[in-house]
């Protein structure tokens, strides 16, 4: 089963409460929280009490995608904010392992995002302790890029490492995905799909939704 995590990014930081609540109502199954620090991505955007804020509005996962420098320094913050899932950047973090057992302890859901330019190998070693690869399919920093398709081979590659460990992990996939991108990734091995501007650019967020989900199931 193929899910669906829109991307607060792209949408009305005016009416947040409603735009979360839309896309619940539209079907979507995680809202998808990107963070980021200005450091180790080039751009800000919010933190841990933007999310203290929504978590009324929605009974939804929340999916938190740290795009910061230290992550370790804010897991808790973000934990007590009722994170679902919390991933980091393999590239942010040089004890990787110990970052991935700090979020455990707090009773959320480790996971690990990969660069475009990050094998799948770098965490080969980790796989038995997270419920969740992110692979990025744009350079992190900005929604409405366009989708990199070179990462699409990663996304059999990891697949195939998962079933070979009989591990039970979601391969979530964020950048640029629309119903048309979805399809490759999808028949690639990948579960979970973000979508910004897909969804929130949209006037009809049922129907974009839709219409992305349809087409990751056919
Ligand atoms: C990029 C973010 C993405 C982004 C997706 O740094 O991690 O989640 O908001 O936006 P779209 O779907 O517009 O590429
Ligand atoms: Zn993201």
């Amino acid at each position: 089963m193929i899910k669906i995590a829109p991307s607060i990014l792209a949408a009305d930081f005016a009416k947040l409460g409603q735009e979360v609540a839309e896309v619940e109502k539209a079907g979507a199954h995680l809202i998808h929280v990107d963070v980021m620090d200005g450091h180790f991505v080039p751009n800000i955007s919010f933190g841990a009490v933007v999310m203290d804020a929504i978590k009324p509005y929605t009974t939804l996962p929340l999916d938190v995608h740290l795009m910061i420098e230290n992550p370790d320094q804010y897991i808790e913050q973000f934990a007590k904010a009722g994170a679902e899932y919390i991933t980091v950047h393999a590239e942010a973090c040089p004890h990787l392992h110990r970052t991935i057992q700090l979020i455990r302890s707090y009773g959320v859901k480790p996971g690990v995002v990969l660069n475009p330019h990050t094998s799948v190998e770098s965490i080969k070693h980790v796989l038995e302790d997270i419920d969740m690869v992110l692979l990025m399919t744009v350079n992190p920093g900005f929604g409405g890029q366009k989708f990199i398709e070179s990462v699409v081979p990663k996304i059999a590659e990891l697949s195939y490492m998962i079933k070979q460990k009989n591990l039970d992990i979601e391969i979530e996939i964020d950048g640029g995905i629309t119903a048309e991108t979805i399809v490759p990734c999808a028949e690639a091995g990948a579960t979970i799909f973000v979508a910004g501007s897909a969804i929130f650019g949209k006037e009809d967020r049922e129907a974009a939704l839709q219409s992305i989900l349809v087409a990751g199931e056919e």
